[in-house]
């Protein structure tokens, strides 16, 4: 989604902040701008330039060097469309009506077209279809009233004029603020969608993502909600929503896992699936040490006396962490006995089931900053404290990729999958560490609430050791067979993939993965299911993918896929070496595993299956068309 840089200092900025937006463009865009404050003019005063352009930064940058912009303070922005087409005009920095206040914006501004009816009538015209054109003109207005009342034109008439129009906003968003009168200040705020400041030697940055900062600084400083601070080049004043002065010290950015090198892989995605051994060894180092007594098998946070009084576990995500999130109700509810439901985290917020007493409510997002699913966990909370009874009250647990993200600073306990960086913006790595953290919450509930016996509990444990080699094995064989068998499917204009029981949500799984990066239409169904409706749509130009794993429903998931197959639909199974794979048109073999830790691998071919396609169409694997990795609008 949108992404904001902004620079204050003593060098030139322009290419910092393209440096600094190039960072973000794993969030996805679709146009960039920058803004700067030029030197002084002989009224003492900057003058404000801006680029934009549509399209990949590399059209910003080619834009910027066949026309420089100087200043040593600047915003910029690369945008993911919600209001109005992306291109040039809609692009930010927007600027108000005198044409001296920039600003860039990530989020949506909620009442917009109410704010905008009351400038329209004051005579404003407005250049863009955006949202957050009305937030410099309503600074515009607002600079003019403070100066006519005696405020000194300078960063803090900036700052006063940013809070008092802050008030008037609806929505989450964040926002960077410049003004050409005020070549010292840099103005940032913060509701709900992520800022970060980054402190360098007599120069600071704001940031959408802690990772945009790498290179520049290590030390940062989070904004918390509501918050706004001004930056310039002596320090930072920062500020809550009812303007008291806020002291914090800001913190390191840990090790070195925020840098995103491609090493020589062709695609961040390709790199990040070959990545997916190594997530799983040291997430299972960290959580799962060996030698600890039996009883104790698992550290994650949460307690045994906390497991022991929870009931019911609800888990709210979106798109692929909620898929993580099935795969995990599965094992919850069928190993360990507690009762599970999974929402999408975008019902849950406005359709929400009764409150039931004892629920340990899991808010699961690998970028933590997913807008859906932070406002279902706010709301959550909301409601569990307003009813003030011990039992009802907020049990919570995030699953997240980013330690620094508001999820993570939210809610009290959190497991850090820590797959390092993954920059695709469809999730491979992040996926595996997220089911890998549902497994071991499995072995936690299963042993404290004595629902299997400790050797049950220690087989469990043991197949789930041995994953980092299958997942090594797996890569290795199927990525030449998945090339070799993608090219027949670049026509491909519909697939089927079918699971069931635990499987059933790598099927919805592997269509995710395919839509994603191919563009090619894919649904996934529980094999059951199929001859109730998605059959009618059976032919040879059909084909059908089908996870067929030995267990409780893998004879049923067989005569399924012989259903598909005597419609002529190609067939191409993912299931171990047997006589009944035989069936299958192409196989992508998985070793003979219990059916409890077969999601681990069997989603591994059906990434590469997707990722082979898609590059062998030649298209953006890693940013997708319209796709965002952070996705902090409703
Ligand atoms: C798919 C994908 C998305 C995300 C979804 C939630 O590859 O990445 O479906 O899973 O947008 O994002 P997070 O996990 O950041 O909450």
């Amino acid at each position: 989604m949108c992404g904001i840089f902004g620079v204050i200092g003593s060098r030139e900025v322009s290419s910092l902040i393209i440096d600094g937006l190039r960072k973000l463009e794993y969030r996805g865009y679709d146009s960039a701008g920058l803004a700067t404050i030029q030197n002084l003019n002989k009224n003492q005063f900057g003058e404000l330039l801006i680029r934009k352009s549509q399209g990949k930064l590399i059209n910003l940058s080619n834009l910027i060097k066949e026309k420089p912009i100087q200043g040593h303070l600047g915003i910029g922005h690369t945008r993911w469309a919600t209001h109005g087409k992306p291109n040039e005009k809609n692009a930010h920095p927007h600027i108000d009506f005198t044409g001296q206040i920039a600003v860039v914006q990530n989020g949506i501004i909620e009442n917009h077209r109410d704010l905008s009816k009351r400038l329209k009538l004051k005579g404003i015209k407005f250049n863009s279809e955006t949202d957050t054109e009305i937030i410099p003109h309503l600074l515009g207005l607002e600079i003019k009233n403070l100066l006519d009342k005696g405020l000194l034109t300078n960063g803090q008439t900036l700052l006063s004029a940013v809070q008092n129009v802050l008030s008037l906003l609806e929505g989450t968003y964040s926002i960077g603020v410049i003004w050409a009168k005020a070549p010292d200040a840099l103005v940032v705020a913060r509701r709900q969608a992520p800022l970060v400041i980054g402190c360098g030697e007599g120069e600071y940055f704001c940031a959408s993502d802690s990772t945009a900062l790498v290179g520049f600084t290590r030390t940062v400083l989070p904004l918390e909600d509501h918050e706004v601070a001004l930056l310039t080049p002596l320090g930072i004043e920062l500020y809550d929503e009812n303007g008291n002065r806020q002291y914090r010290e800001p913190s390191l950015l840990r090790g070195t896992e925020l840098f995103a090198d491609k090493k020589n892989y062709r695609h961040f995605m390709l790199k990040e699936i070959y990545e997916q051994p190594e997530t799983a060894q040291l997430w299972i180092d960290r959580y799962m040490p060996s030698g600890v007594p039996a009883e104790n098998l698992v550290a994650l946070p949460i307690s045994k006396s906390s497991i022991e009084k929870i009931e019911r576990i609800q888990i709210l995500a979106c798109g692929t962490s909620r898929h993580a999130a099935m795969v995990g109700a599965y094992l919850l509810e069928q190993f360990a006995g507690v009762p599970t439901n999974v929402f999408f985290a975008s019902e849950f917020r406005y359709s929400p089931p009764p409150l039931s007493p004892n629920t340990l409510t899991i808010g699961v997002s690998q970028s933590g900053e997913t807008a859906d699913t932070l406002a279902a966990l706010r709301m959550e909370k909301q409601r569990r404290d307003a009813i003030n009874d011990p039992d009802f009250s907020f049990h919570q647990l995030g699953i997240t990729n980013r330690l620094d993200s508001s999820l993570a600073r939210e809610l009290d306990h959190v497991i850090d999958i820590e797959s390092g960086i993954e920059i695709g913006v469809a999730a491979t790595k992040t996926f595996l560490g997220q089911m890998l953290s549902f497994y071991g919450l499995t072995i936690l509930f299963a042993s404290h609430k004595h629902k299997r016996s400790t050797q049950e509990i220690l087989d469990f444990s043991n197949e789930l050791r041995m994953v980092p080699k299958q997942l090594l094995d797996i890569i290795k064989k199927h990525d030449a067979l998945s090339k070799e068998i993608a090219r027949l499917f670049v026509e491909t204009k519909d697939v089927i993939f079918l699971g069931r029981g635990i499987n059933y949500p790598i099927a919805l799984e592997g269509a995710l993965k395919l839509k994603e990066i191919s563009y090619i239409h894919a649904q996934g169904y529980p094999a059951g299911e199929l001859k109730h409706g998605p059959i009618a749509l059976l032919d040879k130009h059909v084909p059908v993918i089908s996870i067929a794993i030995p267990g409780v429903v893998y004879e049923k998931v067989i005569s399924n896929s012989q259903e598909a197959k005597a419609r002529d639909a190609r067939l191409i199974g993912v299931a171990p070496h047997g006589p009944e794979s035989e069936m299958f048109d192409e196989l992508f073999s998985i070793p003979k595993v219990s059916e409890w830790i077969s999601p681990l691998l069997t989603v591994i071919p059906l990434q590469l299956f997707s990722y082979h396609i898609a590059s062998h169409k030649g298209l953006d694997v890693d940013q997708p068309r319209n796709l965002a990795k952070s996705v902090t609008v409703e």
